[in-house]
């Protein structure tokens, strides 16, 4: 059957848990799996800039014997004369066995997906809204140090409006037992009610003071203030430093948070922070690789053994 992901809920709990359970294989033994994919081809379409998750897709592919097609400027395709994105994941799917796109709009992954017939797509970030293979990353990473789920408490800090790996993140967590969200952000950059309205009764609070929040937190998940969404330049300048996280306030929090970040990282973290023992953000991102390598094999129905 065919299947995409183009926001979490797309994947139960039970096939999340199967994917870090593939994930954690191919980090232990990867050689066992640097064929797998020998012969397929997946179609790397990035319509906005990325690092990590455009190069940890592309690695995977590689890394499983598979080969990798594409772009990274919107500029070089053809949707620069004009072309629909529908015709051109149409044309796609005669090339590649799979796709991962990131593009600028809200809804362009699952309008792709809804044109296809035998290609898989991955949604690499859609505008404002879902990052779900972001949450794969984050969910491995919460699994590996904090060997659970449940009974979490998470801060999410700064840009939560048009944060899409926050959504994302905070979309999965809530099918999760006893987890609490404290949002912390401006006023002007609140989570949207929309995310608000789908979480359980009394499992979140919103504050603006970091460091009022931090002593309460097992994960803190801090985020960059997303200039590219911003229609005002004024208005992102004002708010882009609002939260740094320094060794001060550090020093408040438990000696077992984690603080995660789904980077680029501009001023928000010190780098200060990067030899505490708990910024976990750049493992996260080599995680990255591992579970998007897991999700190829996943989405390409390819059988393995653990
Ligand atoms: N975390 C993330 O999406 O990073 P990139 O924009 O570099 O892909």
């Amino acid at each position: 059957m065919l299947r995409h992901l183009i926001q979490p809920l797309d994947f139960t709990t039970t096939e999340f848990e199967e994917l870090f359970r593939l994930a954690d294989d191919i980090l232990l033994d990867p050689i066992k799996y640097g064929d797998i994919c020998n012969g397929k081809i997946l179609a790397s379409l990035f319509f906005e800039p990325s690092t990590r998750t455009r190069l940890s897709f592309e690695s995977a592919m590689y890394r499983l014997g598979g080969e990798v097609v594409g772009f990274a400027d919107a500029k070089v395709s053809s949707t620069a004369k004009g072309e629909s994105l529908q015709d051109t994941l149409r044309t796609v799917e005669n090339y590649a066995d799979i796709a991962t796109m990131r593009h600028p709009k809200e809804g362009a992954a699952l309008l792709s997906a809804k044109a296809m017939n035998r290609m898989p797509i991955i949604n690499a970030g859609d505008g404002g809204h879902q990052h779900p293979t972001q949450t794969l990353t984050d969910l491995m990473t919460i699994r590996h140090y904090k060997k659970r789920f449940d009974n979490l408490t998470i801060g999410l800090c700064g840009d939560l409006k048009f944060g899409r790996t926050i959504h994302s993140l905070v979309r999965a967590m809530n099918r999760y037992e006893n987890v609490k969200f404290i949002f912390i952000s401006p006023d002007e950059l609140k989570m949207p009610k929309q995310f608000k309205d789908e979480l359980k009764e009394g499992s979140y609070e919103e504050t603006s003071n970091l460091e009022d929040a931090i002593d309460k937190l097992d994960i803190l998940y801090m985020s960059r203030v997303q200039k590219e969404r911003f229609v005002s330049e004024e208005e992102y300048i004002r708010l882009k430093d609002f939260f740094i996280l320094d060794n001060e306030k550090m020093k408040k929090a438990k000696e077992d948070m984690i603080v995660l970040h789904p980077l680029p990282r501009v001023n928000e973290i010190a780098t200060e922070v990067d030899s505490d023992s708990r910024a976990v953000y750049f493992e996260q991102a080599r995680f990255g690789m591992y579970i998007r390598m897991a999700l190829i094999i996943f989405l390409l129905e390819i059988e393995v053994e653990l």
